[in-house]
């Protein structure tokens, strides 16, 4: 399992027989408390990074300042790939409950954009937001939306052969509450569209450098929506010229009955 996470859809993945979204590849007990074990060592890695970052252990001298921000990238990617990792063995657990309550989607935009503003910065990435004046209510998890979000962003950024740019909306459509995560980069080519949400399953485009990535995101972010009674599909991509990615979300009950009423 360790060594397929590590593994792009090469040949002997693509050749297996479609599986149901029902029946994923699970994630052992095993590798779940491996993931556990390396959470720990990274966190302090990344707090002493912090802390090298933010002036807290002395002035960093000029010629650091990249190199630290470069690890401070690369142990990021690392915590994505763990935390990819454990919610994938949650979820196959059922370990993981979700808490729906009302949140409204501009905040859950907020925050994704905030988090991913560093990583963006580095990047040289535009990283922009469209937010209505009024609110657009959920009924749902706000850690999992956080964690659906996340992952859209994190792809937008990562696959992308210039700098990045990436916008998000958030706007109410049919009685549903959307977030849509836009972007210019590589896309998908139309046979690997619907594969892509299945775990373990990258894209493998020559054009750009191999980007480190589990091929769990998707497969979890999708899962996660459809746990909170909506869906995540990739809407529209152009190979070079980017994708949409839709999260659909149900609306909280008052939302409802305004639209409706
Ligand atoms: N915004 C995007 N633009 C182009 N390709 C994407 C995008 N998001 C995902 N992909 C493709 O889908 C694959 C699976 O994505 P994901 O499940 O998040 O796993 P990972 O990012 O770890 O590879 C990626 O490897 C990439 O090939
Ligand atoms: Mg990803």
């Amino acid at each position: 399992m360790v060594s397929g996470a590590k593994t792009h859809a090469g040949p002997e993945l693509r050749g297996r027989p479609n599986r149901t979204r029902r029946q994923p590849p699970a994630v052992g007990t095993e590798v779940l408390a491996l993931a556990h074990e390396m959470r720990a060592p990274l966190g302090v890695i990344r707090g002493y990074l912090s802390l090298m970052a933010d002036g807290s252990l002395g002035e960093l001298p000029a010629r650091w300042e990249q190199p630290v921000a470069r690890l401070d990238e690369k142990a990021g990617e690392l915590a994505r790939l763990i935390e990819d990792l454990l919610t994938a063995a949650r979820l196959d657990s059922g370990r993981l409950t979700t808490d729906r309550e009302r949140l409204d989607l501009r905040e859950s935009v907020a925050g994704a954009v905030s988090r991913a503003a560093g990583r963006a910065e580095l990047l040289g990435a535009r990283l922009e937001a469209e937010l209505p004046e009024r609110p657009v209510a959920a009924q749902v998890d706000p850690a999992q939306v956080a964690l659906i979000l996340d992952n859209l962003v994190n792809n937008s950024l990562s696959y992308s052969a210039g700098p990045p740019w990436v916008l998000l909306r958030v706007e109410e459509q049919r009685g549903q509450a959307v977030v849509a995560v836009e972007d210019h980069g590589i896309g998908v080519r139309r046979h690997m569209r619907e594969r892509i949400f299945e775990r373990f399953v990258r894209a493998d485009d020559e054009a750009i450098p191999r980007m480190p990535g589990s091929g769990l995101g998707l497969a979890i972010a999708r899962e996660l929506a459809e746990g909170n009674g909506g869906a995540l599909v990739l809407e529209r991509s152009d190979a070079g010229a980017g994708s949409r990615f839709v999260v659909r979300l149900p609306l909280a009950s008052d939302e409802v009955a305004q639209a409706s009423g």
